[in-house]
């Protein structure tokens, strides 16, 4: 192929890529198959590596990241960044609305209401049609050059597909991480023993300053857009200039709405009041623009602020109430978590009666005591948020708290590591909570999957001394189980309750542990709990190192080699396999027989298992990246067709596969199958 040609062929791949691109993922519905997409990625990727003088910095392929970016440049705003002025009441607004009229001098106008994003300011630079820069809103004057992480959102619209654009224009939007996103992230965080992500919007902002954009491509940032900018553009109101973003392939909330004045604008205020709360992210207001660009011309701007803009925020729901005490809770890590104990009080719905102090520097930053009244919000988050103290009400003789030294559980004495805010009790082998704690984890679903096991039971027996370890579940038998006396903790009136466990509830929980050693080694490795490997990490880890004795053995250097293996995670895994004591936890799964190992048929070994049979694969899963998969079939003499057909064997099914496809392959009733059933299929 020589230069020409192939530039034609890189020309017509973007185009098509990108249309598929905009249909998937701003239109919800799939042009072609995953498959099909995915091999038109893969030629265009391979074409660059073979012609990188044809490279071009906005190629779909730059959707993955892979850049590093060692510190960011500051880059000065063609037109600034201003703030939007705020108001809080009704009567704020239409003193708002009187100063416009005042200085239109009674020229009838339009309004433009939006919602007010909680996310990350924007500005967006194309020329001639292809995004150059993305420049965070810094000071207002200078930004820093985020190009290479928004990049990586899909929303974000690196080329224009229509070619009749103004030269240089500019896009104000807001980056924002779902709440959908941010709770599963916070979930992943929760397993594998880290503090939780404060809110959305900060983890936006962290996500934007990665150095490393193929992690930020991982974590699903989103943008909606609100504000066009420039010399030429042809529009004569803000309404248009949102219409001409729709046309360009910008991703735009539905939510906004044109009034003609101002009583409908409090109308679409006190609409939105609850409504937000069902919007995929969080709002904290509406911004009200006068929609003529000419209006906005003669109203022009203070220093600071638009006068032909404002916004109206939504009081976060707020109420104040005692603090009764503060509790210290010990996580499975040995992470404390102080716990603001209050009165009960009810909030936007819920009754709050406990709140997280996080560490012992959010203490000291509200300088909180107990016998205080403090002020509790229910914003964006779901968990309440103590904001403050209420001074003139504390009583004279409250003292400052001091944070406990010995752990609450074991008295052991507290240690704090350098980097971190949290305080932790060293004490892992015998502080009740964290053998709980690792107990729990290591049975839970994603884990060894152990059902049947409460925690009441699993506390009985940790306190009888029966088990320490959870290598210890797989000495229990029934007898020991038969009959225990477990404690249950449901008398709050301090009674003890006693029940024993009968017959049926022994063996059943012994079939559970017993049926646990089929789990995989991803499981398994999950399971014994190395801080920061959760299960996705786990799932890497397993895939490349496929055994616990090469990860064991594996030098600092061979583990930050493997995919998404981060310095922080391999010190972690050097570090626990340094524990003489996790050494002999180890030794203890492997003589109960557990998998330490990746399946047979999982790893590489090539058969003729498949032959004939046709496959097409769809959707994400937990085991393989898609080319790894692509690849177990083929090497074991399956055939990858490209798209569903009645000649089709297998559709095997992965995690959001796209609608169109199900429908075709139920349509032709086509055998779909699991990545389980793949796997049976394959040791047959
Ligand atoms: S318009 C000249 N529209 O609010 C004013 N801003 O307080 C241009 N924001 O920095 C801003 N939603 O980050 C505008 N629908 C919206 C918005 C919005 C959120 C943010 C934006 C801006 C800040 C101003």
């Amino acid at each position: 192929m020589n230069l020409l040609e192939a530039k034609k062929e890189i020309e017509i791949l973007i185009q098509t890529i990108q249309e598929y691109s905009y249909a998937y993922y701003q239109e919800d519905t799939s042009k072609v198959s995953d498959y099909e997409f995915d091999q038109l990625l893969l030629r265009l990727q391979d074409l660059e590596e073979k012609f990188p003088e044809l490279r071009d910095p906005n190629s779909p392929t730059q959707r993955v990241g892979g850049t590093i970016t060692k510190a960011f440049e500051t880059v000065l705003h063609k037109y600034p960044m201003l703030s939007l002025g705020n108001t809080y009441s009704e009567a704020e607004l239409l003193a708002f609305d009187t100063r416009v009229r005042k200085g239109l001098e009674d020229a009838p106008f339009e309004y433009f209401c939006e919602q007010k994003f909680d996310g990350v300011s924007i500005s967006l630079i194309y020329e001639k049609g292809v995004l150059v820069r993305a420049i965070t809103r810094g000071d207002g004057e200078k930004g820093d050059n985020v190009t290479e992480n928004v990049k990586t959102i899909h929303t974000v619209p690196l080329r224009l597909k229509d070619g009749d654009v103004p030269e240089y224009f500019e896009v104000r939007g807001e980056i924002f991480l779902s709440r959908k996103v941010f709770d599963m992230l916070n979930r992943e965080k929760e397993e594998m023993g880290e503090p939780l992500l404060s809110n959305p919007r900060n983890s936006a902002s962290g996500t934007l300053k990665l150095q490393n954009s193929s992690i930020a491509a991982k974590r699903k940032l989103d943008i909606y857009c609100y504000y066009l900018l420039g010399e030429n553009i042809p529009a004569k109101t803000h309404e248009e200039c949102i219409q001409l973003l729709k046309k360009w392939g910008f991703p735009l909330s539905p939510t906004s709405q044109k009034c003609s004045h101002i009583a409908e604008v409090i109308t679409y205020i006190h609409e939105w009041e609850t409504k937000r709360h069902s919007l995929p992210l969080d709002t904290d207001g509406i911004v009200l623009k006068i929609n003529n660009l000419e209006h906005q011309r003669l109203l022009g701007f203070t220093s600071k602020s638009p006068k032909w803009a404002i916004s109206f925020k939504y009081k976060a729901q707020s109420i104040t109430t005692l603090l009764e005490n503060i509790t210290y809770q010990v996580g499975r890590t040995g992470a404390i978590t102080p716990v603001a104990e209050l009165k009960p009080v009810s909030l936007a719905g819920t009754i709050v009666k406990r709140a997280s102090l996080h560490n012992a520097n959010e203490m000291q930053r509200l300088d909180i005591r107990i016998g205080d009244t403090v002020f509790v919000e229910k914003g964006g988050e779901i968990i309440p948020k103590i904001t403050g103290v209420q001074l003139e009400n504390r009583k004279q003789d409250s003292l400052p708290i001091q944070y406990i030294t010995h752990c609450p559980e074991c008295n052991t004495p507290l240690v704090r590591y350098e980097t971190e805010a949290n305080h932790y009790c060293p004490n892992r082998e015998k502080c009740p909570p964290q053998i709980l704690g690792r107990m729990e984890h290591f049975i839970s679903r994603n884990a060894m999957n152990i059902e049947n096991l409460g925690t009441e039971t699993i506390r009985g027996l940790i306190d009888k001394h029966i088990i320490q370890y959870p290598s210890d579940l797989y000495k229990l038998t029934y007898e020991m189980l038969n009959g225990l006396e477990i404690q249950t903790v449901s008398d709050k009136k301090g009674g003890n309750n006693i029940r024993s466990l009968r017959e049926k509830s022994a063996e059943n929980i012994i079939h559970s542990i017993q049926k646990s050693k089929q789990e995989p080694f991803e499981n398994v490795l999950f399971a014994i709990g190395i801080r920061y490997v959760g299960k996705t990490t786990a799932e890497k880890l397993a895939t490349h190192f496929q055994n616990i004795d090469a990860l064991m053995n594996a030098s600092y250097q061979d583990l930050i080699s493997a995919p998404e293996i981060g310095e922080k995670i391999a010190q972690s895994i050097q570090h626990f396999f340094q524990n003489p004591q996790n050494i002999t936890f180890i030794h203890a799964l492997k003589t109960a027989g557990l998998h330490f190992q990746i399946k047979e048929k999982e790893s590489n070994s090539p058969s003729n298992i498949l032959e004939n049979k046709t496959f097409v694969i769809s959707g994400t899963f937990k085991r393989w990246e898609r080319e790894e998969l692509q690849n177990i079939i083929k090497q074991n003499g399956g055939k990858l067709l490209s798209s569903i057909s009645k000649k089709l064997d297998y559709l095997v099914v992965g995690e959001n596969m796209g609608p169109a496809k199900l429908e075709k392959a139920k349509e032709l009733n086509i055998t779909m199958i699991t990545e389980e059933e793949f796997l049976t299929l394959l040791s047959q």
